[in-house]
């Protein structure tokens, strides 16, 4: 596993896969979701390097330890808010072979650790905030379970962040919905060597107002040459606020009465 800078300006893409892996190995039970709050004990049902050899020999799995995570993550610290530069929270990360999520859960914590309620009250700026940070990270994964427990580990680091900043005060409902979205759309199952030109991921582009554009787009949308007639790619025409992102899971057309999203 190596950080390596990518085309696009802003992103750095975590490379764990190796010759060794092995494709087309497939767990055929869809990823489950939750509610938005876990317990923090139903965080990390084991958290060892290893599952099982079954596990190692099929899927390539040996996660990553911390000590890594955080020395390799330290080499690319500019792709984090700062005290310097605290706003530096949208930059983008893909882990195409995420496992159980140990890069994407420290990435997560990093940008988190400069969104505060102190620093943006704890409404609506605040909660797109949050969402900017969970927005701008991708996790695919071979296995569904992987899918299912990086999901939680992101899941779980919000609610934490949430009831040290929040104390009793709830999230949104919208936010709640919001974050749910970004888990399903962003942390996605599929073989990221035998299906790199079929998983489409969405870019959530903050806009003013606690709104999102959302592009879709194929993740290797970078090395296709462009045919004549190929299509735009699918982009919302208006933006949309953040707690109407699971009312319209397709692109809008135009702005609705509240100016966000029809
Ligand atoms: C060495 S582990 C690394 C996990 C994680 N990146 C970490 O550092 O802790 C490799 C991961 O790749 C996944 N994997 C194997 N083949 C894959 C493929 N073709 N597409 C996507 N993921 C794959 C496995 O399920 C496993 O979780």
């Amino acid at each position: 596993m190596r950080p390596v800078a990518s085309s696009h300006p802003h992103r750095v893409e975590l490379h764990g896969l190796s010759r060794a892996l092995q494709a087309g190995v497939r767990d055929p039970a869809p990823a489950a979701f939750g509610r938005l709050r876990l317990a923090s004990d139903e965080r990390r049902p084991e958290a060892g390097q290893i599952r099982s050899r079954e596990r190692v020999r099929d899927l390539g799995e040996v996660y990553t330890h911390q000590r890594e995570v955080d020395a390799m993550l330290g080499l690319v610290a500019g792709m984090f808010p700062s005290a310097a530069d605290p706003g530096n929270i949208g930059r983008t990360f893909l882990e195409p072979a995420c496992g159980s999520g140990n890069f994407l859960e420290e990435i997560l914590r990093r940008k988190l650790a400069f969104v505060t309620a102190q620093r943006y009250g704890c409404g609506e700026r605040y909660e797109h905030r949050i969402l900017r940070c969970l927005s701008s990270i991708y996790g695919i994964d071979i296995s569904a379970d992987n899918v299912a427990e990086s999901r939680n580990r992101l899941r779980a680091l919000v609610n934490a962040h949430l009831d040290g900043d929040l104390e009793s005060a709830p999230a949104s409902a919208g936010f709640v919905s919001a974050a749910e979205v970004v888990l399903e759309t962003n942390i996605v199952q599929a073989d990221a060597l035998a299906d790199v030109s079929t998983i489409e991921l969405v870019e959530y582009q903050s806009r003013p107002g606690a709104t999102f554009i959302r592009e879709w787009s194929f993740v290797d949308a970078d090395q296709r040459t462009p045919e004549l007639f190929s299509p735009a790619p699918r982009r919302d025409k208006a933006p949309v606020h953040y707690s109407l992102l699971s009312a319209y899971p397709d692109p809008v057309t135009a702005p609705n009465a509240q100016g966000s999203a029809a």
